[in-house]
């Protein structure tokens, strides 16, 4: 049985990369859908049915667990997909199955504080407050999880999501890097005049975005902590495979990359991240 990765395109790469580092014995098989990408300026109906195509596909495969390695699908998608299709899928295909997201694990990270933790609303009013940016999608921003799951948590730290429309998209394509630099400037500027200020810790909340982690980390003022979400998916899968043994089967180091869209080589812009050629075979 493989871990399934699941993502609208090359982002979710960011994450299988985490992933295959700390199960190197796994099998693995990645699916971009790359027919739909974007997904970020999607309506929710299609996000989730998208998402569940993807997810089906990838069990076909021979997945037990999925990774979402989405933003947009684990916003978006994951509960209903968890509450409403995953109980039928498992019956159909008769094994242990299951759908998890990326967006717990990041803002466990992001709070130091265990998803189960829900801070009791404190009377005093908070003053010195910190703030953590989130450069997402429009639906990941339009959803507003980040502000509404971390306020849960910590009401000590405020919330301000930046959708990047458009970002995703130049990734997906392979644009050139200064293309990219100034795109990601624009993001963070735009950011920082709506705060009035930098954000004091910053959240890439697509996982496109990690493959130019290099131009936010430079766009955004020296030393400014980002939260790494490939680590903390692949920490919470740690947690998650402890819990639940029956998914942490053995495997032979197994890594397929599939696609729905055109099969073939991915961009230099994903060479480079990736440190080799990548192609991917039709889904
Ligand atoms: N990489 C995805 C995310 O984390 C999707 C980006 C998109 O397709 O718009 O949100």
């Amino acid at each position: 049985m493989a871990i399934g990765v699941f993502d609208s395109g090359v982002g979710g790469l960011t994450v299988h990369r985490e992933l295959t580092r700390r199960f190197p014995d796994r099998d693995f098989v990645y699916l971009a859908d790359q027919a739909n990408a974007p997904y970020g300026g999607r309506g929710g109906e299609e996000i989730v049915d998208l998402t569940r195509i993807g997810c089906e596909r990838l069990f076909e495969a021979g997945a037990n667990v999925i990774v979402l390695a989405c933003n947009t699908a684990s916003a978006i998608a994951l509960r209903r997909l968890q509450q409403t299709w995953v109980p039928e899928a498992r019956a159909r295909h008769g094994r242990p199955i299951n759908v998890l997201g990326i967006i717990v694990p990041t803002i466990e990270a992001a709070t130091g504080l265990p998803w189960t933790y829900e801070a009791e609303r404190l009377g005093d009013k908070i003053e010195a407050l910190e703030i953590t940016g989130v450069f997402c999608t429009a639906a990941t921003a339009m959803s507003r999880v980040y502000e509404i799951e971390i306020d849960k948590r910590r009401e000590d730290l405020a919330v301000f999501s930046e959708a990047c429309p458009g970002l995703a998209g130049l990734i997906e394509l392979g644009a050139p890097a200064e293309e990219l630099t100034v795109v990601v400037q624009d993001h963070v500027d735009a950011l920082r005049r709506r705060i009035g200020r930098h954000p004091d810790k910053a959240i890439l909340g697509c996982t496109h975005y990690e493959i130019v982690a290099d131009l936010f980390a430079a766009a955004l003022p020296d030393g400014t902590p980002v939260i790494h979400q490939p680590t903390a998916v692949a920490d919470a899968l740690d947690r998650y495979f402890a819990r639940h043994p029956e998914y942490a089967l053995g495997g032979s180091g197994r890594r397929d990359f599939l696609t729905s869209g055109q099969p073939g080589p991915q961009s230099d812009l994903v060479s480079q991240f990736w440190g080799a050629p990548l192609t991917f075979a039709a889904a």
